[in-house]
């Protein structure tokens, strides 16, 4: 008899991920950097920060909506941008549909197994991610591209630094899939005869290349191609940023900050918002969690932009958490590739019903009527929990 395709934690998401799917496909997914430090400091800050429930003057109504980047949103809660190549055969557009039937934003990255014109077709509210890749041509192409699509916003994703070593063990990936690599790696897929089977019923093999970066009348680079260019592409100064966000010309996302300074210099190159985001762990290791680093920095922006979070959500609780220091919204990168993986787009919207049960719960016990409402005074903070990077300190302050 078959278990139920339910599952009631994101936790119990990955536990199945882990066993549907070959080992290769979910050590890619794990990801992380070197000693995983900020992979483990991203999920387990969350549990110390504890909540301050009230007792009486609940609210039996909640509203969990907001909106992003002036988008309507079911739940303050986006889908991250991941290149989901590999995970289920209807990858990035399950995910949409997933995520539209929940009424919540798709992010889609340019590194996607997925046409973006398949993906806004199956979600209207698609924001677009991109690197600094390529030349500005292949860029500004790339662009037209995702907004003649409808693409309702741009993300520019810049914490990354090539840093690959993990202490344990990077997954091989084939830069295609011919037969002599089925062969090579049916050691590693046929004890999951689950995942192979889905690819096999959609008559379609994982074929690992990046549609999204195709040039016109080209061929869509494979994923290993994807990531050669933008590794020899000269990394972007704030010129640079200014010139992608006016060529976007909408509301454009600025992923991955940590400092103090960047999302100021970031409010000056009129960026719309920014998230605070070290990859998931997967940018220079010992990098604080983002919960830690997010109060500073949406204490220092103020209104003048809106202020993201993504990093080690699992749980609505966090969700309540990250709203509750200072973020608008939060993007989920892994919690719904876990699901993804374990049941497919019902496994997406069972990891979003998961938030938003465990938000709500958050805003009910708070005594809140609206999840717009969470403050820092519903949380217990530990002493030395926040992290600052790059503020100006005062003397004698050094190294606090
Ligand atoms: C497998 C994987 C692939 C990712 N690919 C991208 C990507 O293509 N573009 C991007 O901006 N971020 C990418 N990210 C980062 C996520 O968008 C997000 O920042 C991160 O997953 C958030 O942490 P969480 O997984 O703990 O929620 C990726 C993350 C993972 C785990």
């Amino acid at each position: 008899m078959r278990s139920n395709p339910w599952f009631e934690t994101v936790a119990e998401a990955q536990r199945r991920a882990k066993k549907y799917l070959p080992s290769t496909v979910y050590g890619a997914l794990v990801a992380g950097s070197e000693r995983g430090r900020t992979l483990d400091d991203n999920t387990g800050a969350f549990a110390e920060l504890g909540f301050a429930p009230r007792v009486v003057g609940h609210h039996a109504e909640r509203d969990l909506s907001t909106t992003v980047l002036g988008v309507p949103s079911a739940l303050p809660v986006v889908i991250s941008p991941t290149g989901v190549q590999a995970v289920h055969p209807d990858g990035e557009v399950a995910v949409a549909r997933a995520a539209a039937n929940r009424g919540v934003i798709m992010g889609l990255s340019s590194f996607a197994a997925k046409p973006v014109e398949e993906v806004t077709g199956a979600n209207p509210n698609v924001f677009y991610q991109m690197y600094w890749s390529g030349t500005r041509e292949a860029m500004a192409q790339r662009m037209e591209r995702a907004r003649t699509a409808g693409a309702k916003a741009l993300i520019a994703t810049l914490d990354w630094s090539f840093s690959h070593g993990r202490d344990w063990g990077s997954p091989t990936i084939p830069e295609t899939i011919d037969l002599r690599t089925a062969v090579r790696f049916a050691p590693n897929v046929l004890p999951h005869p689950r995942w192979l089977w889905a690819f096999i019923r959609s008559g379609r093999i994982p074929d690992l290349t990046t549609p999204n970066l195709q040039p016109p009348g080209g061929k869509a680079p494979t994923f290993f191609g994807a990531y050669g260019e933008w590794m020899q592409t000269a990394p972007p100064t704030w010129d640079d940023i200014e010139w992608m966000r006016t060529e976007w010309g909408g509301p454009f996302l600025l992923k991955g900050v940590t400092r103090v300074d960047d999302a100021l210099r970031a409010v000056d190159a009129g960026v719309s918002a920014i998230s605070v985001s070290n990859h998931g762990g997967n940018n220079l290791d010992t990098t604080p969690a983002t919960i830690r680093l997010l109060p500073a920095i949406a204490d220092a922006v103020g209104d003048d932009i809106e202020v993201l979070l993504d990093g080690g959500i699992r749980r609505g609780g966090d969700v309540a958490k990250a709203l509750a220091l200072g973020a608008r919204a939060v993007l989920v990168g892994r919690a719904y590739l876990w699901g993804l993986a374990a049941n497919g787009q019902a496994g997406v919207e069972n990891v979003l019903d998961i938030l938003r049960g465990g938000l709500d719960s958050a805003v009910l016990g708070l005594g809140h009527s609206s999840a717009r409402d969470l403050s820092p005074d519903d949380l217990v903070v530990p002493d030395g929990f926040t992290r600052v990077a790059g503020a100006p300190r005062a003397a004698g302050t050094a190294g606090r």
